[in-house]
Parts: structure tokens; sequence; C-alpha cells
């Protein structure tokens, strides 16, 4: 049998304090109204110190698993594989994710990081699937978390006013295709000649820290990124949607990196924007956060129904991209 990959269980976690536009005004030349309409994002959430990724990826996940428990999908709501997409590990050595699936409970499940930056949550509904059609795992955790307040330079406008912290995270179990929940047609795609377009210069092998020559922080060409986003993820998009046979999605759910992106994503791929998730202008950019937070905050407001046509697409560093179609499962996100 083919064993598809069938997503049966959403939790997320975001901090609890709340970093308004007008506070990053009165700290750095910007402002509420120049924020609002270049990328509509409102606030974000920001972890106090003290909290890292593996929190917030802990708190999702137990979450996810508690939802895929109670929509009685089969098991006991674990998992034996776990995956955590994040930029902002904990730690440079060891990986997040053992530790992730320790605190969880899963035993000696294998559990790893991937990092495709914002793309890093669809990369890992792909591993997610490899695994089980291998039959390697039966159940898989895939948690989208960031924390990029932890790696932004305090003086730069331009990114301190996009992203925010958080986390989402999925089970996916072996399944049928035919299943709503089944991870439909999949595309993903990368592009290094422009890894420097989104970077951490300096902390890595090609330039180690410390010293005070060297750029510790995440940097991003605003410009190009844009551009390329806009291309990646509608062609992405596309070449899924003509995969599935299907007309047009009921709900496009993209990386939420900017609302003219997401408009400029729909307008292209001639969906309505009232069909676009949209929950950028209360959490901003969560980079691998991005989708699973978007899903549960349209699950939550009913905009997101059982049986809905789901189209998933994601830009990020790297360069990288993807999509990725399914019928949204009955499942309570929590
Ligand atoms: O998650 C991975 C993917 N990420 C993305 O897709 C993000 C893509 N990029 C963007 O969303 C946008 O390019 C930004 C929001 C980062 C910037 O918006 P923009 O409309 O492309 O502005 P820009 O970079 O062309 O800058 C225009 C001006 C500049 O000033 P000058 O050089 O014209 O004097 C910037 O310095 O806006 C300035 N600027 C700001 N002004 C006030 C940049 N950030 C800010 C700010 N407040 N926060």
């Amino acid at each position: 049998m083919n064993r598809a990959a069938v997503l049966c269980g959403l939790g997320t976690a975001l901090p609890p304090r709340t970093v308004a536009n007008a506070e990053l005004a009165g700290q750095l030349d910007t402002s509420d109204a120049w924020i609002r309409s270049r990328t509509g994002i409102g606030e974000r959430r920001v972890v106090d110190p003290g909290t890292a990724t593996s929190d917030l990826a802990v708190e999702a996940g137990e979450r996810a698993l508690k939802s895929a428990g109670a929509t009685g999908s089969g098991g006991s709501g674990g998992a034996d594989a776990v995956i955590v997409a994040t930029t902002t590990p904990d730690r440079r050595c060891p990986a997040t994710a053992p530790l992730v699936a320790a605190r969880l409970g899963l035993g000696t499940a294998p559990a790893f990081d991937l990092a495709a930056v914002c793309t890093g949550f669809l990369y890992g509904l792909a591993a997610a699937a490899g695994l089980i059609a291998a039959g390697t795992a039966g159940r898989v955790l895939v948690v989208g978390a960031d924390t990029f307040s932890t790696l932004l330079d305090p003086a730069d406008r331009s990114t301190r006013a996009i992203f925010g912290d958080g986390a989402g995270a999925v089970v996916l179990r072996a399944g049928d295709p035919a299943e709503p929940g089944a991870l439909g047609p999949l595309d993903l795609g990368s592009d290094g000649t422009g890894s420097e377009l989104i970077t951490v210069p300096s902390g890595g092998s090609r330039d180690p820290l410390p010293g005070p020559e060297h750029d510790p922080y995440f940097r991003m060409a605003g410009k190009a990124v844009f551009r390329s986003a806009v291309e990646r993820m509608s062609g992405s998009a596309r070449s899924v949607l003509d995969r599935t046979g299907w007309d047009a999605p009921d709900l496009l759910v993209a990386h939420q990196a900017n609302l003219r992106i997401l408009h400029a994503v729909a307008d292209r791929l001639g969906i309505a924007r009232d069909r676009c998730a949209v929950n950028i202008d209360r959490v901003g950019n969560t980079a691998a956060a991005s989708l699973p937070l978007a899903l549960a905050d349209a699950a939550g407001s009913g905009s997101l129904r059982p049986g809905d046509r789901v189209l998933l697409t994601a830009f990020g560093g790297g360069l990288t991209w993807g999509a990725c179609a399914l019928a949204w499962p009955a499942l309570e996100a929590l």
C-alpha cells in the first residue's frame, strides 16, 4: 500500500509579551504607519530573556500531540520521530530536536533539526512524509519554531519591524492517500546563488565568532527578497495546484512574510485575496512557525473547515521555497 502522511494534530505556542509597532517606534526611526502600510504588521510576540526556541517548541509539540490524541486518529498521541525546523536553535551544538523529544517524553525517538529558514516547516513535512513512506516512522511530530528576536540587530529597523517569535507543530501519521489530511502534491526548491540575500554573516565555520569585526546578526536584502518571494511562492504553488486538479483552493496559506507579498502571490495565482489566510497583523513574520500558526489561526476563526482544499506555500533563506496541497482534516487545533 502507498503510505501517505496524514496530518492529524496541530498545536501552537506564542510568547505572552506583545510588542506593538508603537513600542518599536519609541526605540527606532520608524512608525506605526510605515510598518502597517509596508508590511501589514500591527504587533508581534517576543520572548522574554531566558526563553529559548525549545521552550516554545515543547509547548507547541505538547498541544499538537494532544490535538492528535483528541481526534482519535489512532495511537496514544505519541510520535516515533521528531523534526524541529528552526534557524534559532538553542545552541549551535547539539540540535534542539533531541531535547524537545526528551522533554515531550518521547523516549529515544529519532530527532533532528532541519535548516531551511522560513521554508523549514514545509521541508519538515516532506522529510516526515519520506520517513513515513519508507516505514521508518509511523507518527512524526514536525515543529516549526523560531525566536528571531534573539538574532536581530537591535538597531536594524528593517528586520525588527518584521520578525516575531513563535512555534507551531503538527503530527503526521501513516494513512491512506485519499483521507482528509493526507499530504497531496508537494514541490520544493532551492537556489544557493541567493544565499547572501538572507544571512547571518558570522558565527559559522566561514567566519567564526568572537571578535569585533564579525556580524552576528540576521541580515536581509529586503527588496530583492520581496521580488524573489513573490516569484518563487507563486511558481511553486502553481505547479502544485496544476497537479491537484483543483480550479482553486478554498484557502491559500502562504508564509506570512509581508501582506503585500501575500496579496501579490494570490493575485498571480488568480486566487481572491479574501481566500488568503492572514495573521501577520498580529504575529509578524515568525519564520519556520509561520505556516502552522496561520493554519491554527484560520482553523480557530472558522475560515478553515474540514474538507476545505488548502494550498500551502513558503519561501525563505537559502534561498528555499516550496508548496503542498491537502484537504483539511477534522481536528481541533490547540
Ligand atoms: O521570511 C523570509 C522572507 N522575507 C521576506 O519576504 C521579506 C521581504 N521584504 C520585505 O518585506 C520588504 O522589502 C521590507 C518590509 C523589508 C522593506 O520594505 P520595502 O518597501 O521593500 O522598503 P525598502 O527596503 O525599499 O526601503 C524603503 C525605505 C528605505 O529608506 P531610503 O533608503 O529610501 O531612505 C528604508 O531604509 O524604507 C526604509 N525603511 C524603513 N522606514 C521606516 C526600512 N525599514 C523601515 C522601517 N521604518 N521599519
